[in-house]
């Protein structure tokens, strides 16, 4: 039936990329362009008291120098910075918008002038007064004061106790650093103004339609005065899930200029965005001498800015992934005098699980049982903290399809014992879990009679293939060959999409698309009943299916009739339909995606030198609709895994509260030289339940775990744990 979906098809844009026609939200020109560079402040929190711009005002080519006393007006309400992204609690960040400084590197002012080099300039020239106060920084000292959030997952049965009876017990603390993004494509944004007064703003952004309300409301205009367009995005990782400000500056600076605006901002000014917030992880561990988990408690202080509550799920995936009767969850927030944390690939799960990985591989060496053993002992068929089941769970497959290519069953279980020359070996196992989730997408599919389709929706592709499943599965939907799809995306104007995020993307736009091309066959088959001596005439619409460009019954293909003769005899030379896809709460089973993650390290003993020599990525995503691009996605989760547990942190000087390595020449991150063998495995999860498709997602899935597999092959290696990542030499010899 399918011949697209499941297939390994290369990225339908891959071409536009490699050869640059693929335009960039600061590619993009227009008449009279002039360009923007932005001030940011030297404090970590204050006020300004004055910002005397005089000297980059005389600069030849400067045009302006907006600040919060001189820009144009916008909303008040901070309710109005509210994006579909923005933490419940807490008041938005508004740039340019007073004289209070909430973090190091804020924006203060912007430059506009005829050329870059010439706002870089004048940008040196802007001198900025400021009243300074106290600030703090540290996730480390600020934990004392951390308050509490609202449990968010019940507990159950009385975790305390039964962890202080437990006669085999774990408890540690595991601490994560503060990690930014550092996508490719810097953020930026060139905005057009009309003389109709319509706002025209191309962004790097996860969700077009989100950063449109969003300045539509900032700049106190009507939804459809703006329109925001990002075809394509060099990466973001959900640093783009939340509008940033340079939208809403070059949206400012155009408006009062009346000229198109660029803005894009420097690699150091990306580090006073969002990032991945720190944290301090507890886990307690309980278990019976049989390998059996009695009591689960997990702890999560993480850091939050001080004026947004931001928390993701960091704790709850410990109770829910292993059987234990007592589970119990507390999630803390450390407010501090930093940007609002933001999304990061599986957050919550990458650290939260990076924890309880590590946990349960100590708590097998304790058992003396093999790390995959303990997780066979203690695997769970339900989702725990929901009481209910899962619409599928193929993690015991990801288990033994993975261990098999790895060759696990030759492990020796004493640390120390594997070597190879000078090099330690160590092989360190994880598990690993996400949700799968969908959310309400829209899609717009226009057929020609001469059998092409165009399908559009404004959905984002941040280079995770969206483009290219788009086009399979309308391929397939509609019968199409793949060259005859042509895929719109990225564009406020399009049907309905939520912002790119959360691994829902694949399954919500795939479904839209199904929608709306069973909306096409309809009407085809509405036509096709009316050509003379149709052999569809007495054909019910469940009866029929859509191949090689005829509509045909299901029951015998050689029965049907052509797009391109149903047309002609209505009289038409199109069909556009557009139809949401909104899919209904069902509680009544847990949605998840699952892996299994083998890692081999090899250590030089005399210098510490971790190497990781090999993953092995089974993964368990339900229907997986495009091989290769899937297994990009994995492999990319498992290299940021090896940066997550060897490399990344960004590092903040306290005494500043300023971040000191915001490049990605001191901001450590894998590189070709520090990444070798990565296999992905994709087990068959067949899932009828989750949706129509069985489709599941895997943008995030791919990261949960790698870094627990890599430190628990370290100390396997060497037998020291190293618990506070990233697992550095000075740690690893100290
Ligand atoms: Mo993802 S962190 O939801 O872009």
């Amino acid at each position: 039936m399918t011949s697209y979906i499941g297939t390994a098809t290369s990225r339908i844009d891959g071409r536009a990329k490699v050869t640059g026609a693929a335009k960039y939200a600061a590619e993009v020109t227009a008449p009279g362009l002039v360009y923007g560079f932005v001030v940011t402040s030297t404090i970590a929190k204050g006020r300004i008291a004055g910002i005397e711009a005089s000297e980059a005002l005389r600069v030849a080519g400067v045009l302006d120098v907006l600040t919060h006393e001189n820009r144009p007006s916008m909303a008040r309400a901070t309710e109005a910075y509210r994006d579909e992204t923005a933490p419940e609690q807490g008041e938005p960040f508004r740039p340019l918008y007073d004289d209070r400084i909430h973090f190091n590197r804020q924006p203060v002012a912007l430059v506009v002038a005829e050329d870059w080099e010439t706002a870089r300039f004048a940008a040196a020239l802007v001198r900025v007064e400021y009243r300074q106060e106290a600030h703090a920084t540290d996730l480390r000292a600020e934990r004392a004061r951390a308050v509490t959030l609202e449990k968010p997952v019940k507990p159950r049965g009385d975790a305390a106790k039964a962890f202080a009876d437990a006669p085999i017990r774990h408890a540690a603390e595991y601490v994560t650093p503060v990690e930014h993004h550092n996508p490719m494509e810097l953020f930026g944004a060139t905005a057009v103004w009309t003389g109709d007064g319509t706002l025209t703003l191309y962004d790097k952004t996860q969700g077009v339609q989100n950063v449109q309300r969003y300045l539509a409301a900032v700049f106190e205009m009507k939804p459809e005065q703006v329109r925001v367009l990002s075809p394509f995005t060099g990466g973001a990782f959900g640093s783009g899930l939340r509008p940033q400000y340079e939208a809403v500056l070059a949206g400012l600076a155009a408006r009062k200029l009346k000229r198109p605006v660029r803005l894009v901002l420097t690699r150091q000014q990306m580090y006073a965005l969002g990032y991945r917030p720190a944290t301090i992880e507890r886990l307690e561990l309980g278990a019976k001498a049989d390998g059996t988990l009695e009591a689960v408690t997990h702890e999560a202080i993480a850091v939050t800015s001080r004026f947004e509550d931001f928390s993701r799920t960091d704790t709850a995936w410990s109770g829910l992934l292993y059987i234990s009767p007592h589970a119990r969850y507390l999630h803390k927030l450390a407010r501090v005098d930093l940007p609002t944390p933001c999304d990061m690939r599986a957050p919550g799960a990458a650290t939260g699980v990076y924890a309880l990985e590590c946990a349960m591989d100590e708590l097998a060496v304790a058992l003396k049982v093999d790390p995959l053993e303990l997780r066979l002992k203690c695997y769970s068929e339900r989702d725990q903290n929901a009481g209910v089941p899962y619409t599928s769970k193929a993690l015991r497959e990801c288990y033994r399809q993975g261990a098999e290519a790895f060759g696990w069953a030759k492990r020796q279980p004493e640390p120390r014992a594997m070597r190879e020359g000078g090099e330690l070996v160590g092989w360190g196992m994880a598990s690993g879990v996400w949700e799968a989730l969908q959310m309400p997408f829209g899609a717009r599919i226009v057929l020609g009679a001469n059998g092409h389709a165009e399908v559009a929706s404004a959905a984002s592709d941040i280079g995770t293939g969206t483009y290219t499943i788009m086009a399979q599965v309308a391929a397939d939907m509609l019968g199409l060959p793949l060259d005859n799809v042509t895929v719109k995306l990225g564009d406020s104007t399009l049907p309905h999409a939520m912002v790119e995020g959360g691994s829902w993307t694949a399954a919500s736009v795939s479904h839209a698309i199904a929608r709306t091309s069973d909306e096409i066959r309809q009407e085809l088959l509405r036509l096709a009943k009316a050509v003379p001596g149709s052999p569809l005439a007495e054909a019910r619409l469940e009866q029929v299916a859509l191949r090689e460009g005829r509509i045909v019954t299901t029951e015998d293909p050689r029965r049907g009739v052509s797009i391109a003769d149903a047309m002609r005899h209505g009289k038409l030379d199109r069909i556009e339909r557009e139809a949401t896809m909104a899919f209904a709460e069902d509680p009544s089973h847990a949605r998840n995606t699952h892996s299994a993650v083998f890692a081999e390290v090899k250590v030089d003993e005399q210098l510490g030198v971790i190497r990781v020599t090999r993953i092995v990525s089974a993964i368990a995503a339900g229907r997986i609709l495009n091989h290769k691009t899937a297994a990009s996605q994995i492999m990319g989760g498992a290299v940021w895994g090896i940066g997550m547990a060897l490399h990344e942190e960004t590092l903040i000087d306290h005494a500043f509260g300023r971040v000191m390595n915001p490049d990605v020449a001191e901001y450590h991150m894998p590189v070709n030289a520090d990444v070798h063998d990565i296999k992905v495995i994709f087990v068959d999860e067949p899932d009828a339940l989750v949706n129509p498709l069985g489709i599941k997602g895997v943008g995030e899935i791919g990261i949960v775990g790698t870094a627990a597999a890599i430190a628990n092959a370290v100390y396997h290696a060497t037998g020291k744990r190293v618990r506070d990542l990233p697992i550095t030499l000075d740690k690893l010899m100290g």
